[in-house]
């Protein structure tokens, strides 16, 4: 019979790198993945993960000590490798002894390794291609998280079953690698745990936690959608780039098509010039995020989610969506085994 413990000793690897009774990391979401929702990801045996996002140092300062204040599990810091004050912002997670430093949003520049080494975290990187899942690995990164086109928020093109395929075999015995995208029962967990990652990273299941405290509109969209309406933001005019964002469609992605068209139709008349005009379609955006997480503008905000969008159903505690996916992996596996 296959048992939790089955599914434990499968995990190991992983569980001893984070320090964790199961090894899911919580992915960092920025306005999302704050002191409540990480530190209940901690308490209930997962890895929860700040999103440090846009925050300036001073604020992260705050957040890691108040999260510091609702768990004694470990729990790691998300920062974005293009914000204006990384530095500043791992020597705050150094200030706080952070024991893991999860680096996303491109290859991290090379003085950011050693120093987040420096003071004892361990770093973990995202592989979005297999060439920089090799970079990553022989720079010294401790741990690697493929994730697929499948997620929500800021996306590759590849597919997490792709990437795990190219990634897996070749790099499996370097580091742990645990895998992103597309995960919302533990079903999935169990098939990866099988070709060999030491754990997952789960978002956008996440979302609809108890502890989280997103708007209940925000939660309220994610119960409602089945995965086809989470969709990658389209480029429509090859001058004007748009950055792959999935997210649930509304009245903003309707929108942000409609402006694609206005600006390149402007450009054409040379009513703009082409940086104003690029300026436009990156900042349409902005603050979209916060508007629907926060203040519950659905229409108009941000919706970022993944595909497994469909396959969250309730709002429930985080302790009981652990259990569920423990208990889903446990029965995949034994089904599996006959
Ligand atoms: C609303 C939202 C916001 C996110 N923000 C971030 C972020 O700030 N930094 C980051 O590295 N990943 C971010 N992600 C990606 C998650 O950390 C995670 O890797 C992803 O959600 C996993 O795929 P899934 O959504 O299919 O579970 C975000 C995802 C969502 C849904």
């Amino acid at each position: 019979m296959t048992t939790e413990n089955d599914i434990k000793r499968m995990m190991a690897r992983g569980c001893e790198f984070l320090g964790t009774e199961y090894a899911i990391l919580g992915g960092a979401m920025s306005w999302i993945s704050e002191r409540n929702l990480v530190s209940a990801i901690s308490n209930a045996g997962g890895f929860g993960v700040i999103a440090c996002g846009a925050m300036e140092p001073h604020m992260l300062d705050e957040e890691i000590a108040e999260t510091a204040k609702r768990t004694d599990k470990p729990f790691g810091v998300n920062l974005i490798t293009m914000h204006p004050q990384l530095e500043e912002l791992i020597e705050v997670c150094a200030k706080h002894e952070v024991s893991h430093v999860v680096l996303a949003g491109g290859l991290p520049p090379g003085w950011a390794i050693p120093k987040i080494k420096e003071f004892g975290a361990k770093l973990i990187c995202f592989a979005p291609a297999f060439a920089l899942a090799k970079k990553l690995a022989r720079s010294g990164v401790d741990a690697l998280v493929i994730e697929g086109m499948e997620a929500g928020g800021h996306i590759g093109p590849v597919s997490t079953s792709v990437l795990a395929q190219e990634i897996l075999p070749e790099l499996r015995d370097e580091l742990p690698i645990f895998i992103a995208g597309g995960i919302g029962r533990g079903h999935a967990i169990a098939a990866w745990l099988e070709v060999g990652a030491v754990g997952v990273q789960l978002g956008t299941r996440f979302v609809c936690a108890s502890e989280c405290i997103a708007h209940e509109n925000f939660k309220k969209a994610f119960i409602r959608a089945p995965a086809r309406d989470a969709i990658v933001s389209t480029q429509i005019d090859d001058r004007l780039p748009v950055i792959p964002v999935r997210a649930l469609k509304n009245k903003g992605t309707q929108e942000f098509a409609a402006k694609q068209i206005e600006v390149a139709k402007r450009l054409d008349a040379g009513e703009i010039e082409m940086g104003e005009a690029q300026l436009q379609i990156e900042h349409f955006w902005a603050g979209a995020l916060r508007r629907a997480v926060i203040e519950g503008d659905v229409e108009n905000g941000s919706l970022m989610a993944g595909q497994s969008v469909g396959m969250v159903k309730a709002e429930e505690p985080v302790a009981d969506i652990i259990a569920t996916l423990m208990d889903e992996a446990v029965k995949a596996l034994e089904k599996n085994r006959g």
